[in-house]
């Protein structure tokens, strides 16, 4: 009954992951789940504010396809004077959440045969949108030995006649590393020379960062390449708007058009009392945004803390975003009641039957050995789950 393009889609795994920790928990058990890529805190106050009383003033039809134009307004000022850059409103589209902004971007750029470079460790979508798009997703596995990022070296590698497209997400899902303006700079030299390849720019924790308040970004050191970039961004994260479903992107105008013709055709817009939720929070949400970012940094520090005190995982200390990567190599090849852990799979599915705890296995970012483990969850329950590892660990023959 179903077509081919349905029959190859494979289900996003993170939101299956965490499906079977949801079942373990209807079924009694006390799963603490670290496998969910969102805000443990509340909606900011302002957005909710906003949201409600769109819907007291029936601000609640159809909006434009691209956006109210006061949001459009807002996310062009504030990237402006983010990046530095000159967007103007109608460089600007907004839609129903950040993954359906990149799949438009792709949708709307990729034909046939053309290659995307994913950098590996990758955002799991990634990879399938292009191929929903007709595209070949060409992995560029990045490895500890760069520091799990896109060096000029790799990028040269992969690049072919037929590359179209770059990804760029920073800081990382599933890393929480960020790239550095000089890390930025010498991807940018490479670029330059390969003039047909577009940047898609996936800044969506660009805001969650620790010890600062916004990432470096490629425009910022190579402005001349913003003919060939799309800033991609969104409520979700920044502002914990997971479920109100709003993002966006900035790009050249035929880019953005296409994207919102699309949009015109299949989702027709973001909800409209969210946008105006989002309004809000672009406006006014930056002091509660520090708030919840110091609290999320001092978690960060527990949680590397402990984590790094499991003999036989190594940590690495992330930039932002609330992931944490450790590398469970050590503990390959080990065994948990007599079956042995050959990958992080099984070392994620024995993890949850032994102790109750929910991470995603590496493999599915592209790269094995490494597991994705979120603090974004209270303190108490992300200690507890830290507890669990450690004993689980322990128990390991
Ligand atoms: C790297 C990355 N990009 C984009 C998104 C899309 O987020 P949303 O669709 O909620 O805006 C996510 C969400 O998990 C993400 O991790």
């Amino acid at each position: 009954m179903i077509s081919l393009r349905a029959k190859n889609l494979k289900p996003s795994p993170t939101l299956a992951l965490a499906a079977k920790a949801k079942e373990l928990i209807a079924q009694g058990h006390d799963v603490i789940s670290l496998s969910v890529g969102e805000p443990d805190w509340d909606t900011l106050e302002c957005a909710k504010q906003a949201g409600r009383k769109a819907i007291d003033d029936g601000f609640s039809k159809y909006t434009p396809s691209n956006g109210i134009p006061e949001l459009r307004k807002a996310i062009a000022a504030q990237t402006n004077a983010d990046l530095k850059t000159d967007y103007t409103p109608d460089e600007v589209t907004v839609t129903a959440g950040g993954k359906f902004v990149i799949f438009a971007a792709l949708q709307c750029a990729i034909d046939p045969g053309d290659e995307v470079i994913i950098p590996a460790p990758y955002w799991v979508s990634y990879p399938v949108m292009v191929e929903l798009a007709g595209g070949t997703p060409v992995t560029a596995v990045c490895d500890e030995t760069v520091n799990f990022k896109l060096t000029p070296e790799i990028l040269q590698k992969h690049i072919t006649p037929k590359t179209k497209m770059l990804i760029l997400n920073s800081p990382s899902n599933p890393t929480g590393l960020m790239y550095s303006k000089e890390e930025l700079a010498a991807l940018a030299q490479v670029l330059r020379d390969h003039p047909r390849i577009l940047i898609l720019s996936d800044d969506i924790y660009n805001r969650l960062v620790f010890g600062g308040e916004l990432a470096p970004h490629i425009l910022q050191v190579a402005p001349e390449l913003k003919p060939r970039v799309l800033v991609m961004n969104g409520a979700s994260k920044t502002y914990a708007m997971t479920g109100w479903r709003v993002g966006w992107a900035l790009g050249p105008q035929v880019w953005i058009k296409a994207m919102t013709n699309y949009q015109s055709q299949s989702v027709s817009q973001a909800a409209s009392m969210s946008q105006k939720a989002t309004l809000a929070a672009i406006e006014h949400g930056a002091p509660e945004l520090k708030k919840a970012m110091t609290e999320l940094s001092a978690r960060k520090d527990r949680a590397v803390s402990l984590l790094s005190q499991v003999s036989g995982i190594q940590v690495a200390n992330p930039d932002g975003a609330f992931y944490i990567w450790p590398d469970i190599r050590k503990l390959l090849g080990k065994s948990y009641k007599g079956k042995k852990l050959a990958t992080s799979s099984d070392f994620s599915v024995a993890l949850l039957e032994a102790q109750n705890v929910a991470v995603v296995p590496g493999v599915e970012f592209g790269l094995d050995g490494f597991v994705r483990l979120s603090f974004a969850l209270k303190e108490p329950r992300m200690v507890e789950a830290m507890e669990r590892i450690k004993k689980f660990v322990a128990d390991l023959d």
